[in-house]
């Protein structure tokens, strides 16, 4: 049966940028002259310094280095607001939406958005924050995070931003990782009507963490909150001492933009370090290419600042094209399942980007919260973060946007900087479920188990051969780990984790994780990390941690624990370290199902055997495969009678 085919609308095909021979031409060149095409396109940026040479790099072992316009200099901030003053100082920069409906939005022009970041810069400096500091940013969905971010960009010292949602002791690892001495938090976030301690999280976290001296808090809801002598200061305090005006830093291309943690296979999470001018242009330039964005349109991208979505696409890659970026404090189903087209109307919105568990969640909710809405401004709409079901790209494509809306589900990573692999609205004809055609420069493949490059219609892990711009740097600490963790599985080839599917005309279907890292409504989780928050519990001996499939966050967490001798399995045991979890990492690292097990499956040399977990957690247990090589085959018969769910 021939894939379900959604061509490109006529009307994209002759007012969009790229049309389908448009595409394919950039595409082409990307690759046949790397060099002169990514200076071409370095073009897009305003450079202090131009640089004269494009990507300079080799995933080889003995010669490993990736860097790209390496002899260009440029401020990062300048090039997302201060290039804009002369021509759209007075457009809205950003229009940021409360958390409560019945509040009014706020707009920033970008002439105010420069005196808002200029003036957050000069606090940071008067904290002492010099250019290469890390300044870690634990703030709920305010307009304050756009400016602290963009304020250490102006400086030059690397930002660290931290979900508001994680706990204080996985703030307190990310302090500590890289070594920052101030962190910008907030009195307390709102989502959904409730309130989050961001504060005390902080307060919390500073007794795990020695670097830090200085926290700087901006007064949000005027919650109560402890401020301590010495060590924290209120923004708006410090803010009146300094000036709304400063001078940006210039800095290499090459230098360090942001870390932002991400989880693993293995180990605690990792600093993802991107650089400045690389990043930007993929950031800038993917958002161009994937969504044609155009003078007036207003972009919302609906994710959380906090994760490589909300810096790339709410910030860095629409401030850099002069758009009007949408900020969004609330949850997408808050007060009831209308609020996000209620807000696509309020603002009229042209775009907007959301993952597939929100879209899975707002269909449970049904229809009707859709239909009492207008959407007429709606023109694009985009996916992230997962594998989309063709059921939900349906869903989004005839009931969100009546059907004249291309999807454009981009596929990518943290550890990408932007889309990778995604359709061009004017270009590409679409199938539901398939991120389409790689982005200029990407050249992706499949391999085999043994590295054997894959050819034609068929299906293996996904691999990328050749660097480009956005590729993160480095792991923060510890650049061993970044080649091991990348460049070692398929010498001379950046792996991404991902298996995925290429099919005869060509189009790229991710499979999903083919690590031990899992999916958990968009966001990533490694099951290492929840094994090790368990096992932390003085009544668990071991755990064994697994995804299993869940209908609105596509991957749930699915825990085999076995507990110490001498303690009693029951439910209330099963609440506490399902508690004990969310205060660990975070409530998105909550378990949806412990098993308590007498004993995991083992080979004789002591692996886990994490394939016949996985089946168990999936329901499938008429195909557990061999288990003769275990060490005690019973305990297969115990976990399978023992399913939870
Ligand atoms: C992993 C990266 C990309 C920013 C948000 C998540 C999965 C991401 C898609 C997509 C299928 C996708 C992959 C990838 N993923 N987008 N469109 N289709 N899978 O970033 O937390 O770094 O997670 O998310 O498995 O490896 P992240």
């Amino acid at each position: 049966m021939p894939d379900e085919l959604y061509p490109v609308p006529a009307e994209w095909a002759r007012s969009a940028r790229y049309d389908a021979a448009g595409y394919e031409k950039l595409y082409g060149r990307s690759l046949a002259d790397p060099g002169s095409f990514w200076l071409e396109q370095a073009k897009r940026i305003d450079w202090i310094k131009r640089p004269e040479i494009a990507g300079d790099w080799s995933f080889d072992e003995a010669d490993f280095h990736i860097e790209w316009f390496a002899d260009g200099k440029l401020n990062v901030a300048a090039n997302c607001i201060d290039r804009h003053l002369a021509g759209r100082g007075d457009q809205v920069a950003i229009i940021w939406e409360p958390d409560d409906p019945s509040e009014d939005a706020r707009r920033f022009t970008y002439r105010e958005l420069h005196a808002e970041v200029c003036r957050f810069a000069n606090v940071l400096k008067s904290q002492g924050v010099k250019r290469g500091d890390r300044v870690t940013i634990y703030l709920p969905m305010i307009p304050e995070a756009a400016f602290a971010v963009l304020a250490c960009a102006r400086i030059g010292a690397i930002h660290s931003v931290v979900f508001g949602g994680f706990s204080p002791e996985a703030l307190a690892g990310r302090i500590t990782d890289c070594d920052s001495a101030v962190v910008v938090t907030a009195d307390e976030g709102r989502r959904g009507g409730k309130r989050v301690p961001l504060k005390a999280n902080v307060d919390a976290a500073a007794d795990r963490a020695p670097a830090l001296k200085t926290v700087i808090v901006v007064k949000a809801t005027g919650g109560e909150v402890a401020m301590q002598n010495g060590r924290d200061v209120w923004y708006h305090d410090a803010a009146a001492g300094v000036a709304a005006d400063c001078p940006v830093e210039a800095m290499n291309a090459e230098d360090p933009l942001f870390i932002l943690y991400t989880s693993g296979s293995t180990g605690k999470p990792k600093g993802v370090l991107h650089s400045s001018g690389g990043y930007l242009l993929w950031a800038s330039l993917t958002h161009e290419l994937c969504f044609d964005y155009r003078p007036g349109d207003v972009w919302w991208c609906a994710a959380d600042i906090g994760w490589v979505t909300g810096h790339s696409y709410i910030l860095y890659g629409p401030l850099a094209n002069g758009a009007t970026t949408l900020m969004y404090e609330g949850l997408p189903n808050w007060p009831d399942a209308s609020r996000i087209w209620q807000v696509v109307d309020r603002h009229r919105v042209h775009t907007v980007f959301t993952a597939p568990t929100a879209l899975r969640a707002l269909m449970k909710d049904g229809d009707a919260f859709v239909a009492r809405t207008s959407r007429k401004s709606l023109k694009l709409l985009g996916t992230v973060g997962e594998p989309i079901n063709p059921e939900a790209w349906r869903w989004y494509h005839e009931v969100v946007g009546e059907g004249r809306c291309p999807i454009i589900d981009t596929w990518w990573q943290t550890e990408t900087g932007g889309a990778m692999i995604a359709p061009l609205p004017g270009a590409t004809d679409l199938k539901p479920g398939s991120a389409t055609k790689p982005m200029p420069g990407v050249d992706p493949q499949l391999v085999d188990e043994k590295g054997t490059v894959l050819h034609g219609a068929t299906e293996g892990n996904l691999i990328i051969t050749r660097s480009w711009p956005g590729q993160m740097r480095t792991v923060w600490g510890d650049h061993a780990r970044f080649f091991q963790t990348y460049f070692t599985t398929y010498p001379g080839n950046y792996f991404t984790g991902d298996g995925a599917r290429r099919d005869e005309d060509g189009y790229w279907w991710i499979t999903g994780r083919v690590d031990d890292v899992i999916n958990v409504s968009g966001h990533r989780m490694g099951t290492a990390e929840v094994e090790s928050a368990l096992v932390l519990h003085p009544m668990v001996a071991e755990a064994a941690v697994v995804g299993m499939p869940h209908e609105v966050k596509g991957q749930g967490i699915y825990a085999y624990v076995t507990l110490n001798a001498g303690v009693t399995a029951d439910d209330a045991l099963r609440a506490e370290l399902v508690k004990w979890v969310r205060s660990e990492i975070g409530p998105i690292a909550t378990p949806d199902a412990v098993q308590f097990a007498p004993g995991l499956p083992k080979t004789r040399s002591g692996k886990i055997m994490r394939r016949i977990l996985r089946k168990i957690a999936e329901g499938d247990v008429s195909s557990l495969g061999d288990t003769s090589t275990l060490a005690d085959p019973a305990v297969v018969d115990d976990l399978v009678a023992n399913r939870v769910g």
